[in-house]
């Protein structure tokens, strides 16, 4: 089974691009195990219900159908808030479970985390953790402008620390040769490719940008 899981240093960091990118790469089908913010759209849903298996308007899951077209997979949690998953599962009465968050079977497979490598999915675990204990490869996407050095060297560390198996690097970004290599460097770690950043994002472009910045065979 190739199955990677998406994290990055931080939320916005364009987790959700890459991973349409990548389902459109390697012909893999997509999966949010939890979203947040999905505020007034969706009603409490508790963990693996059966919900509606249409995406929601302003989901992760939906921008990946658009621009991607891959197979989506449910989430496991919808919560309204915008914010860290433990803090809006309180907020919407919702007990979230982790060891039920397990991945679809899925013969290929693109997981997007919430936020970053250390975001708590309930007071006691991290995604972090989670990731740990699924053993699946972990691809981290990074920013490459100023900043980026710390906040990739803290994930890696956090990655490493857990036991998650870090597959490589992917940037999302301007050239920054030197911030890269840095990274590289010391956090001893394999660049996948960059991304630049799209004037345009739709289908089309991405997929020629994804093409010419990772090699599909890096994902098998
Ligand atoms: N390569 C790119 N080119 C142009 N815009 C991009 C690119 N990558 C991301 N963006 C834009 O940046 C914003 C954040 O990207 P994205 O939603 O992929 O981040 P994320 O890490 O998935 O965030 P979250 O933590 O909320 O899941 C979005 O508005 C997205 O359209
Ligand atoms: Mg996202």
């Amino acid at each position: 089974m190739a199955r990677f899981v998406i994290t990055g240093t931080g939320t916005d960091i364009g987790k959700t691009v890459f991973a349409a990118g990548l389902c459109g790469l390697t012909g893999s089908d997509y999966w949010k195990p939890v979203q947040s913010g999905l505020a007034g759209n969706v009603p409490n849903r508790a963990i693996h219900s059966a919900g509606p298996d249409a995406a929601q308007a302003g989901s992760d899951r939906a921008e990946v159908e658009r621009l991607s077209g891959a197979a989506t997979h449910p989430e496991a949690v919808l919560l309204r808030e915008p914010l860290s998953p433990h803090r809006a599962a309180e907020l919407d009465g919702v007990a979230i479970d982790p060891v039920a968050l397990t991945p679809p079977p899925a013969a290929r497979l693109v997981i997007e985390g919430a936020g970053g490598v250390m975001v708590p999915l309930t007071r006691q675990v991290l995604f972090a953790d989670l990731f740990a204990r699924w053993q699946i490869p972990v691809v981290l996407v990074c920013a490459t402008g100023l900043g980026t050095i710390s906040h990739s060297l803290t994930a890696i560390e956090s990655l490493r620390a857990r036991g998650v198996p870090l597959h490589g690097l992917a940037f999302v970004g301007d050239a920054n040769d030197d911030n890269i290599a840095t990274i590289a460097q010391i956090g001893q770690v394999r660049v996948l490719g960059r991304l630049p950043r799209l004037d345009r994002l739709d289908r089309p472009l991405l997929v020629a940008a994804m093409a010419a910045a990772f090699r599909p065979e890096d994902f098998t």
